[in-house]
């Protein structure tokens, strides 16, 4: 049926990712929030969008940039932006006739006026009927199928790449919602750190990333994994190989994990009483590409001594929640910003 209907779309434009979901057909595109520029003279060309330009990052040649427009929750490069958002939309909506779509963008609750004009004006630019912004904290709690229409404190935190993102929803509207710039991101940049200060060898932003992604762990485990990691020995200049073991991940991140658990305490110390007592017993969501870091639930439980259930596709939650608007237009006006 929804094949007939009218193309309507719903994109999740992440820090580190942009997810794009066509309304009876699920996700059609998720790749890196990367876009790769050449500059000849005064004039920039787009290269490369996605995956492909991930994939320049760090190798490019000196007339070639790799750049993630967006940043830390924020677009540092609007017209970048646009150009990811344009090849977005149309490889969702491929070669079908033309209907002018509906838009749902999911976006950072924190988002500046100017930031929020650039988004729908490139989603006009590329052909959006309509354009509707919608807070990644009620996005990702609706893909997560929470209730949140109910009178009931909903608490979802969403750790993605670039930001923390924790929104109370109750009764279909966001109660309390606090962000924090602290991400997947920054727990490769601690990773560096670590290395650089533990073994005095410098590793690539993407080698981090890695090793995160092999060994991470945000608790002390009882069979720690390990990993070899190659760096440049920052004494010899020469290549390195050093082990790293889940145990090192987890000394490396606790600062910017008890930077997470702060801004949970803010959240909490905002919602009104009867709100805070019901995520006292329900718990709360995780989700986002960061909640796979293992044993980032129980650091979280510890800490705040609160119930909290990961998400059963964390790091899609935002893009489904928002592509289930898209069925929903009711819901839809109402929690659009
Ligand atoms: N298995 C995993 N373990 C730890 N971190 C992960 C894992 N998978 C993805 N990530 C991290 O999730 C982050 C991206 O999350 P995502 O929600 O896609 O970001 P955003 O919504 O900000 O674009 C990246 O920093 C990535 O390294
Ligand atoms: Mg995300």
């Amino acid at each position: 049926m929804a094949a007939f209907g009218s193309p309507d779309i719903a994109i999740d434009l992440g820090t580190s990712n942009t997810l794009v979901v066509v309304r009876g057909k699920g996700i059609v595109v998720d790749e890196p929030s990367v876009v790769a520029v050449e500059r000849l003279g005064g004039a920039q060309r787009v290269v490369a969008v996605g995956h492909n330009a991930k994939q320049m990052i760090g190798r490019t040649p000196e007339n070639i940039e790799a750049i993630h427009p967006i940043k830390d929750g924020v677009i540092v490069d609007f017209d970048l932006a646009e150009a990811l958002l344009r090849s977005c939309i149309e490889r969702a909506l491929g070669a079908r006739p033309f209907v002018k779509p509906r838009v749902v963008v999911c976006v950072p609750n924190r988002l500046q006026d100017v930031e929020r004009r650039a988004i729908q004006d490139a989603a006009r630019s590329v052909g959006a009927k309509e354009v509707f912004l919608v807070g990644k904290p009620i996005a990702a709690a609706i893909g997560s199928a929470m209730p949140i229409e109910r009178p009931l404190g909903n608490m979802v935190i969403d750790v993605g790449g670039g930001t923390t993102e924790i929104g109370i929803i109750s009764l279909g509207g966001v109660v309390v919602t606090r962000s924090t710039q602290v991400g997947g991101n920054h727990f490769d940049h601690a990773i560096t750190e670590w290395i650089k200060r533990t073994h005095n060898v410098l590793v690539g932003r993407r080698t981090s990333e890695d090793t995160k992604l092999k060994v991470g762990c945000a608790v002390v485990s009882h069979e720690p994994k390990q990993a070899h990691v190659t760096g440049r020995d920052l004494a010899s200049g020469i290549p390195r190989e050093i082990q790293i073991s889940s145990d090192d991940v987890s000394e490396a991140l606790q600062e910017c994990l008890q930077q997470v658990v702060e801004c949970l305490r803010d959240t909490l110390k905002e919602s009104p009483p009867e709100l805070a007592a019901d995520i006292t017993e329900q718990g709360m969501v995780l989700c986002g590409g960061s909640a796979l870091l293992p044993g980032l639930d129980r650091y979280l439980r510890d800490r705040t001594g609160l119930p909290i259930v990961i998400s059963e596709d964390p790091r899609r939650s935002a893009a489904l929640g928002a592509g289930r608007l898209l069925d929903d237009q009711a819901t839809l006006s109402r929690v659009a910003l």
